[in-house]
Parts: structure tokens; C-alpha cells; sequence
């Protein structure tokens, strides 16, 4: 039961040290997720009325981007079929209108950036600067209570308003959220294990547009924060990333003028050029975050195409090769901390040593699975509610595993110069919904170590 004890103590340490965290920078995306629970009568309804022929073929193969009703619905059942995510750019307004028809059962607060904000700001009551790249009434009602705040320019001067108190009219970003639990069906699809399909309705984030208040008065806003956490990289293409990822470089270096940490939140980029142009900054960023499909495709990047493919091989992923493309992905960037994070385990490579690097690891696994419970971690108290989900037993060979190769103990490890840390995780069986699980346990994680500090 060592693991439990473990959980309960990293638990209480956070909690009681995280609100000595001053102020957190989050940008770029926010949007507001439209959320539907997939039903097998209604899709299948709809994929015979759009065409059957055409919807299967992207199935198995997705398009590059939503132009159509049948390739809303093919992408979807593409996710379902794989038990991935998929997150595609919807252009087309009829098929913007289609999706708003169609409906949703919930909106939620979306967006990187958004969920970050809510989790740290709303529930663990630490302040955060937000960039919300549109700010309608909808979007704002979004924002949780507490110090949250947006740049606002009145008379030429930089002030910060909660967000509901920003007051303009600005458009509405929605994502609309497909959600499906494991074994799923529709015709003879059955989903291997829960998640989502993402069309996005929205001109601004998958551009990473990037707000005046923000280009005009970086510099002030930097001086204001202890930490950032930057996202929202993933959705750009060869054809629009070389604008907006200078001015991410020139926000990047100033915080690094600032002694300011700052954390990527890697998200599967599906355009080769630009996930070669973001590896090029790491060198930048004290910290990145991500998933295995994440980490396989930066390795494929950097040459390492074997790694990529044993990265993709296990369930859950063989922590050996997972170590290694770490290794690789820190020695070649000189990025000082990679937190991965897979269904079943966390690992983290730091250039430093201590246990507080476990112990927010803990933290993160407890708030992922009051958030896969949830849906929404509402306050603290869910947390700690969590602490009832069983310590998965899918994530016992992977410790015995790093045991027999590296000695590790009580989750720690040397590894050449860096330290290894490996958590098992709590799975929660019958999820509400997957999407922002991985926002939570990344800004978790690094404002929770850095609490400890
Ligand atoms: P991402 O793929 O970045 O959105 O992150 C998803 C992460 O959420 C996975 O790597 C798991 O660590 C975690 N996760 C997914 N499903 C569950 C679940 N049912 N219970 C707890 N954690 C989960
Ligand atoms: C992406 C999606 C957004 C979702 C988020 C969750 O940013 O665009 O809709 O809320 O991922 O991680």
C-alpha cells in the first residue's frame, strides 16, 4: 500500500504550499467546448442519411480538415474505430450550422489556456493572467470565481479584470466535443477504450491569434508573473505559423529575461513543419508536457523513427523506450524537465533532484481523476475525493520494469545525469468525459513542483 500513503501525503504538502504561488501566466487558447455524448441510433442514423460509402471512407483516413457533413461524421467514427482523439479545423458554415443543429449536452469552459485557468485559479486559488483570444458573455460566464484575470487597456494603461468583468462583445469560439465510452458501437465499430473527436467552429485559435493588449504590452505583463504555461501551438500549418511563432519566441525570451520557468503543453501538432519549428524553441522552455502519440511524433521529427514505433507499440507504453526518447528529447534541447504522461502512468526527467518532483506527479493524478470523475473539478474537496479511485494495477509491471533496469526507488531513479520519477496513476472505469484530462494533470504537475520548492 506504499503508493497510497504516498498519495496522501504529497496530497496534503501541495495543498497547504500551492497558494504561496504568486501569479501564473497561461496563454494562448481559449474557446468554449460544445459537448455531445455520442448516442449508436443517432449517429448511425446520420451517417446513412449523409452516405454511408463516403462517411467510412474517412474512417480510414481523415481529411486534413472538415469541409463537409461526411467528413464531420467519418472523422468521428476514424476516433471511435481507434479509441483516439482527433481535433480537425471546421471551415465550411453549413457544416459550422450542422454541428450548432446537431447540439450539444453541455457547455464547458475549453481551450487550454481556459481549463488551466479555472483548475488553478478557480479551485486551487492561485492567480493567473489568462489570454482569451475572443471574449464573448458566453465564454466569460465560463470563468470560475476567484483571481483570474485578463489584460484590459484603458487610457493606454495595462490594468487586469476578471474576465466577466472585461465587458466587450467579442466573438464566440466553440468546439464541438464528441465523446464516446469504451465499446462504443456504431454499425460493426466498436470503440477500444473512451474519447473524443474535436471539429472546430472557430478563426482565431487554431491561427493562434494573438490579442493587442498582449503583442502591445508583453513586457509589463511578463514582470507580473512567476510562471507560464504556453499552448496552442498545435493547430498551425506551414502556411500561417512562421507570424504568430516569432511573436511566441520574442513573449518566450522575455520571460526568460524575467528568471520566469515557463512550460510547453505539446499537443499533437499534426503539421511536420511546424512541430519541427516548435522543437526548435524547447531550448527555450524550462519544461514540456506529453503523451505518448506526442512524444512518438516528436521522435519521428528527430530522426529517431525506430523509438517512435516502440513508443506506439505497448499498452500501456514500455517505459524503457519511453525513458529513452526523454533522454533524447532533453540531452538534444536542453530542456530541463519532460513530465509524460500515458493511461496508467506518469514519468518525469529533471536535471534536478527531489522527491517534490513526485510528490506534485501525485498531486496531478489525484486532480486527473477528480476531473475524469467530474467532468469538472469544482473545488478541492473533489480532489481529495479522488483519493478513493484504486491505484491502477495496469502500472505494476511498468514499475517493476524501471526496478530491474535503473534500482529505481519509491518512484526515483538516476538515470545518466537526470533524475527519473515514475508515478502509477489512479484510472477512473466509467469516465464523464476525457477532454481537458491532460491540461490538468500537466499544470498540476509543474505549479504543484514548483509549490514545493
Ligand atoms: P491527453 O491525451 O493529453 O488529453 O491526456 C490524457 C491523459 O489523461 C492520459 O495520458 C491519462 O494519463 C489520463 N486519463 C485518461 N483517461 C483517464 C481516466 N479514465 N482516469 C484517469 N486518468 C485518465
Ligand atoms: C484543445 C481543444 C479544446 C479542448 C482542449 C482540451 O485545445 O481545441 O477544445 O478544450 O484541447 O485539452
Amino acid at each position: 500500500m506504499v503508493w497510497d500513503d504516498l498519495y496522501a501525503s504529497a496530497f496534503e504538502r501541495v495543498r497547504r504550499s500551492i497558494e504561496s504561488i504568486e501569479r501564473v501566466l497561461l496563454a494562448y487558447n481559449t474557446n468554449i467546448d460544445a459537448l455531445k455524448y455520442l448516442r449508436q441510433k443517432d449517429l448511425e442514423d446520420r451517417v446513412e442519411k449523409a452516405g454511408k460509402d463516403e462517411v467510412l471512407r474517412y474512417a480510414d483516413k481523415l481529411p486534413k480538415r472538415i469541409d463537409n457533413v461526411p467528413q464531420l461524421l467519418g472523422s468521428i467514427l476514424w476516433s471511435i474505430k481507434r479509441g483516439k482523439a482527433a481535433e480537425l479545423f471546421v471551415e465550411s458554415c453549413s457544416t459550422r450550422f450542422y454541428m450548432r443543429q446537431w447540439g450539444w449536452d453541455e457547455l464547458r469552459m475549453g481551450g487550454q489556456v481556459g481549463i488551466m485557468a479555472n483548475l488553478l485559479g478557480g479551485v486551487y486559488g492561485v492567480p493567473v493572467i489568462a489570454h482569451v483570444p475572443q471574449l464573448s458573455s458566453l465564454q466569460a460566464s465560463l470563468f470560475k470565481d476567484g483571481p483570474i484575470y485578463v489584460p484590459k487597456i484603458e487610457n493606454g494603461q495595462l490594468g487586469l479584470v476578471h474576465p466577466k468583468e472585461f465587458n466587450a462583445e467579442e466573438e464566440s469560439c466553440i468546439h464541438y466535443i464528441y465523446e464516446f465510452p469504451r465499446g462504443f458501437r456504431v454499425f460493426d465499430l466498436e470503440a477500444p477504450r473512451e474519447n473524443r473527436f474535436i471539429g472546430s467552429a472557430d478563426d482565431y485559435n487554431p491561427n493562434l491569434y494573438i490579442r493587442p493588449e498582449f503583442r502591445e504590452h508583453f513586457d509589463e505583463i511578463a514582470s507580473n508573473v512567476e510562471l507560464a504555461i504556453i499552448s496552442g501551438l498545435q493547430a498551425l500549418t506551414k502556411e500561417n505559423y512562421l507570424g504568430p511563432l516569432r511573436i511566441v519566441k520574442e513573449h518566450i525570451e522575455t520571460l526568460n529575461g524575467k528568471n520566469v520557468p515557463v512550460h510547453l503543453e505539446f499537443a499533437f501538432t499534426p503539421d511536420e513543419r511546424v512541430r519541427k519549428a516548435i522543437l526548435g524553441l524547447l531550448d527555450n522552455f524550462w519544461s514540456v508536457g506529453l503523451n505518448e502519440v506526442e512524444l512518438a511524433s516528436i521522435m519521428e521529427v528527430m530522426g529517431e523513427k525506430k523509438l517512435a514505433e516502440k513508443l506506439l507499440l505497448g499498452d500501456p507504453a514500455d517505459p524503457i523506450a519511453v525513458t529513452e526518447a526523454m533522454l533524447t528529447l532533453a540531452e538534444k534541447t536542453g530542456v530541463r524537465r519532460v513530465h509524460f504522461h500515458t493511461y496508467g502512468y506518469y514519468l518525469a526527467l529533471t536535471d534536478y533532484r527531489g522527491e517534490f518532483v513526485r510528490d506534485a506527479l501525485l498531486f496531478a493524478a489525484l486532480a486527473a481523476a477528480a476531473k475524469a470523475k467530474l467532468g469538472d473539478v469544482r473545488s478541492i474537496e473533489d480532489v481529495i475525493k479522488a483519493m478513493d479511485v484504486p491505484v491502477t494495477e495496469g502500472a505494476k509491471t511498468v514499475e517493476e520494469i524501471l526496478i530491474r533496469k535503473y534500482g529505481m526507488k519509491d518512484g526515483i531513479a538516476d538515470v545518466d545525469s537526470y533524475q527519473l520519477t515514475f508515478i502509477p496513476t489512479k484510472i477512473v472505469d466509467k469516465p464523464k468525459s476525457t477532454v481537458g484530462i491532460g491540461d490538468t494533470i500537466s499544470s498540476s504537475a509543474f505549479v504543484g513542483e514548483f509549490a514545493l520548492r
